[in-house]
């Protein structure tokens, strides 16, 4: 889709659509859509007066130009109580108003800066949220879907109507880095398990490498064992698929020190292993590689921002998979810092292979770690799908994660991490195990990813509950939200400019 800044009046546009808005409990027709409104004989005040058009959040009323406009239809929005209003609706909205108007064929789209000067949203803001609403809201994976579409088209053209075009063209192109780079992470989570293997995340990563100058290694197994990567070779040694541990890294700055370390769990496919998981959703767990995705994803969208930091992502990828091979309840491994583990359940690997990776990450001496991972069916049962979970050693890095989430709508909320949780994980005959009980496991499985983090500065993100949805809505359409891609990217930002 090309996305285009455009001076001028929106009633001047020629386009399949253009789009207006009118808020909740507003007697008549305000802006563009004012301008509109009049061009048409005051065809928007009367649905208004009709009660046709009431301005509820993500209402849609589609016109049909009497020939009076260059533009073929007029799609009224509404934009809910505009006291309410933030820069998340407008995203949401735009979403939502394009996916409606692809159903009905359009494929050339205009419309203004849709919530610029409203609540103190700014116009570079207002543009960015609109640019990465259509392209999130668009997003569809059908690649494995061999018959063509014929009646739902494709918006081809998306233009943003307003000024000065210079900082439209700029934020249209920050929210085109930040929704593609979130998009790739969806594609990424939404290929099934057979196709996206370690290897297949491995060899994506090369290409990243390649094609946005990203330094990269894949350790293989034999380098895992030289480094005493117990957990990632534990957790692999039940599948026929060799692990990989990915470490892709962005230099923005002199110094050879690595500013952040971004681990994400790359488990492709989990089955829970010999501690095996009922098989209704077990297809969901193709997707338990989605805090991997995210992280590989934030690098390519800092490769064309070219913040002043280097950063750098590690991804443990592996398969969980029950085998004569695979580890078995009771079984005790070493993780690389050389700590001894008592795997009581094989379901809980991803907290395994993150041991190596935050291990890994301490080895490099990153100045901070961010971990994003599908960890716990717990944080789900705390949070919904609403909220990613937090948990950190550190308010201050917690506060700027909390912050960019806010910012980029993928909301978080933090969670407690008092010692007392982790007398849940003693273990008899190993330093620790690997299950706490019954009750706290999203926050007995981030005391356990402490263990591995030694004072740094860190943030666990528990992704289970937020990186796919069942249901289309706003810039979400279902499967792989792409969740938390673009708030990582603003912390990173945000870490750079102090
Ligand atoms: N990948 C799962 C967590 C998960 C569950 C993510 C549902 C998304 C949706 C993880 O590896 C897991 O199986 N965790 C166990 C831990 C338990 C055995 C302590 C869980 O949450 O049940
Ligand atoms: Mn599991
Ligand atoms: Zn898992």
């Amino acid at each position: 889709m090309e996305i285009k800044a455009v001076t001028g009046e929106l009633t001047g546009i020629k386009a399949g659509a253009i789009i207006v808005n009118h808020f909740e409990g507003m007697k008549r027709p305000d802006g563009d859509a004012a301008a509109v409104d009049k061009a048409l004989d005051g065809a928007i005040s009367r649905l208004i007066k009709q009660g046709d058009i009431k301005g509820k959040l993500n209402e849609v009323t589609l016109l049909h130009n009497p020939g009076k406009l260059p533009a073929s239809r007029i799609a009224v929005v509404g934009l809910g109580k505009k006291k309410e209003l933030n820069i998340n609706k407008v995203r949401g909205t735009i979403a939502e108003t394009c996916r409606y108007l692809r159903g009905k064929g359009v494929t050339s789209v205009a419309t203004g800066a849709q919530g610029a000067g409203i609540n103190g949203i700014k116009i570079d803001d207002a543009a960015q949220a609109a640019t990465e609403g259509a392209l999130l809201g668009l997003y569809t994976f059908r690649r494995y879907i061999t018959k063509k579409e014929n009646n739902s088209g494709e918006i081809k053209e998306f233009m943003i109507v307003g000024q000065p075009k210079v900082t439209l063209t700029k934020a249209i192109a920050r929210g085109r880095i930040l929704a593609e780079a979130a998009n790739w992470a969806r594609d990424m989570v939404n290929e099934p398990g057979n196709f996206m293997t370690p290897t297949h995340m491995a060899e994506a990563s090369q290409e990243l490498a390649e094609k946005y100058g990203l330094k990269i290694e894949v350790l293989d197994k034999e380098k895992m064992a030289e480094l005493g990567m117990g957990g990632l070779l534990g957790v692999s040694q039940g599948s026929q698929q060799p692990p990989k541990f990915i470490i892709l890294s962005y230099k923005g700055s002199d110094s050879d020190k690595v500013d952040a370390a971004l681990v994400g769990k790359g488990i492709t496919f989990d089955s829970g292993g010999i501690s095996i998981k009922p098989s209704e959703k077990m297809s969901d767990m193709k997707g338990d590689m989605a805090g991997g995705a995210s992280v590989l994803a934030t690098l390519i969208a800092l490769a064309q921002l070219k913040p002043t930091i280097n950063v750098t992502a590690l991804v443990p990828a592996t398969e969980n998979l029950p085998s004569g091979t695979a580890l078995k309840p009771g079984d005790i491994i070493k993780a690389m810092n050389g700590k001894t583990i008592e795997v009581l359940n094989t379901d809980a690997e991803g907290r395994l292979i993150l041991a190596d990776a935050l291990s890994y990450a301490k080895k490099l001496n990153a100045k901070a770690i961010i971990d994003v991972a599908t960890l716990t069916g717990a944080c789900m049962v705390a949070l919904g799908n609403t909220c990613t979970g937090a948990f950190s050693n550190n308010q201050e890095l917690t506060n700027k994660v909390i912050a960019a989430g806010n910012e980029t709508g993928e909301l978080i909320w933090q969670l407690p991490m008092f010692d007392e949780y982790k007398e849940q994980l003693k273990s008899d005959i190993a330093d620790i195990k690997n299950i706490g009980g019954r009750y706290g496991g999203a926050i007995t499985a981030a005391k356990f990813l402490e263990e591995f983090i030694n004072g740094t500065p860190w943030v666990h993100l528990d992704i289970a509950g937020t990186s796919d949805t069942d249901k289309e809505k706003g810039y979400l359409v279902k499967g792989a939200t792409g969740v938390p891609v673009r708030t990582l990217v603003n912390v990173i930002l945000s870490l750079a400019k102090k």
